[in-house]
């Protein structure tokens, strides 16, 4: 077992006794709600992982959102708030509101965080369209992940420093980052990242690098080159926008998430969903099924897996029906709660794999 696992594992132990000794009387969910010990994040402690849902603050305002959340997961994450343009939407002025109520949110229901994400090429603030010089583009890059860092230190334990540096073909993205800076701007975040919080796990996260493609090599080889680098680089999150039609092959993930491992690297599922054509069918919500709980064995297999987060918790606030590509249009439905919180084929399929059923 990694220290990460025996780590979690000693953590929830301990919160497990808090609150039984306690009563639960802190107003929480609680962890170890013996009524429900089905619930995910009764078993996902169990095997050591964090089971997590992407979230917006707003949502929190509905009971039912909210007791679900803080009932079956056990890690959150912010799917927009937390993003450059909305922590600063205005060159040196920062906005936390929104992005601490989830984590207030979180620390209430002894849920850990991942931060998402501190650099992207989408939802910066328009200031940013600019032109810099690479000393000028490195301060702002570095007074903006030390702002943000250093305000969530030690309740943020998880970063997706950069997010999406990587083309499908394997190049870097010509992101404001890597134009004005090169390609030293993903070393230069880590290492700005870290310095503020050395606690902290910082990740590079992309999508469409599941499988053992081009991506994934470049990928590999990028963390690769940091860790040789000795830059603070502590693990890769795997996005997982999946589609239930093509059935992911398992064996090229596990050899990806080996490969990455093997490097001394943790790797979170960060992003999971697996959209269906609408309405669903029987057969798509089985499929669906049979992919959440293929997947959830693939990562329960790898200690060095240690957290698996859906992009969202019910279908109802799916990010895909309105922001998704134009080639998904009339796909949707990807999550594991429906759109009133009834629990999906999809739920099952999870919970079976956490069952080790
Ligand atoms: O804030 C405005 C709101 O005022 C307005 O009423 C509403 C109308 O649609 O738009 C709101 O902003 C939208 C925001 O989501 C919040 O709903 C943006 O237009 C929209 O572009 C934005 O989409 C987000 C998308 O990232 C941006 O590219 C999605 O919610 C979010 O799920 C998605 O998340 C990304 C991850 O960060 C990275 N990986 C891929 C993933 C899916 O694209």
């Amino acid at each position: 077992m990694t220290r990460e696992r025996l780590w979690l594992r000693s953590f929830l132990g301990i919160t497990l006794i808090g609150m039984v000794l306690f009563g639960f009387s802190h107003g929480s969910i609680s962890l170890a709600d013996e009524s429900e010990p089905d619930n995910l994040r009764n078993l996902a402690s169990q095997r050591g992982i964090f089971i997590g849902a992407a979230v917006m603050s707003s949502q929190l305002n509905e009971p039912l959102f909210a007791s679900t959340l803080a009932k079956q997961f056990n890690m959150v994450v912010a799917e927009n708030e937390m993003k450059f343009s909305y922590l600063q939407p205005r060159k040196g002025h920062f906005s936390f509101t929104a992005a601490d109520r989830i984590v207030e949110f979180a620390m209430k229901h002894d849920m850990a965080v991942r931060g998402h994400c501190l650099l992207w090429h989408q939802q910066n603030p328009t200031w940013l369209n600019k032109k810099w010089t690479k000393a000028e583009l490195l301060d702002v890059m570095r007074h903006h992940i030390t702002t943000v860092v250093q305000h969530y230190r030690g309740r943020v334990k998880y970063w997706d420093v950069v997010n999406e540096g990587i083309e499908d073909n394997g190049s870097y993205r010509r992101t404001v980052w890597y134009n004005v800076i090169g390609k030293d701007y993903i070393d230069e975040a880590f290492k700005a990242a870290h310095a503020v919080d050395p606690d902290a796990e910082l990740y590079y996260n992309d999508y469409g690098a599941e499988g053992l493609n081009d991506k994934a090599m470049a990928i590999y080889r990028l963390v690769r080159g940091m860790k040789k680098r000795g830059v603070p680089i502590h693990g890769v999150g795997l996005q997982m926008h999946i589609d239930a039609s093509g059935y992911p092959l398992n064996s090229g993930l596990k050899r990806n998430i080996q490969r990455l491992t093997d490097l001394g690297l943790k790797v979170h599922i960060t992003e999971m969903d697996v959209r269906l054509t609408t309405p669903a069918s029987k057969a798509s919500l089985e499929r669906q099924r049979r992919i959440y709980r293929d997947i959830m064995e693939v990562c329960l297999e790898n200690p060095n897996v240690t957290a698996v987060l859906t992009w969202g918790l019910t279908d109802r606030y799916t990010w895909i029906p309105q922001h998704a590509p134009s080639s998904w249009a009339g796909m949707g439905e990807p999550l594991l709660f429906d759109v009133n919180y009834g629990k999906k084929p999809a739920f099952y399929g999870v919970q079976e794999a956490l069952k080790g059923l």
